[in-house]
């Protein structure tokens, strides 16, 4: 009983750290367009968490389309790399902050799709 809790755990934690950390938000439909494709890497440094922001539109530019779907993957396919979140705007909305950070010491390569309609 032991064995097979400890067991369980082991292949979450497994599960949770041999992958890619992607991040898949909306749903795109026919007439869906693709607004915004960035490929954004990082190299790691001993001890330090890499961070970065990618705003769509891109600062000074501007949006009319409304966001329907952001894809964001990550190339590390080991897990070793960084993690994904949307600070601000997302689904619905003309804008969208993501912010994608590092494992400590860790580097990153994340490629960000976006798709929307006009
Ligand atoms: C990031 O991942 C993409 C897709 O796998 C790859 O083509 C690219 O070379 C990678 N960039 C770096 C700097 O490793």
């Amino acid at each position: 009983m032991r064995a097979l809790a400890v067991l369980s755990l082991l292949c979450l934690f497994a599960a949770s750290s041999c992958q890619s950390h992607d991040l898949v938000l909306g749903q795109t439909t026919y007439g869906d367009v693709l607004l915004y494709k960035i490929n954004e890497y990082k190299y790691g440094f001993p001890f330090f968490v890499r961070t970065s922001i990618i705003e769509y539109p891109e600062p000074g530019r501007y949006n009319f389309a409304y966001i329907k779907a952001i894809h964001i993957k990550d190339n590390d396919h080991d897990g070793s790399g960084g993690y994904p979140s949307i600070s601000a705007g997302g689904i619905g909305q003309r804008f969208a902050k993501i912010k994608l950070k590092s494992q400590r010491g860790g580097g990153f390569n994340f490629t960000v799709t976006v798709y929307g309609r006009y």
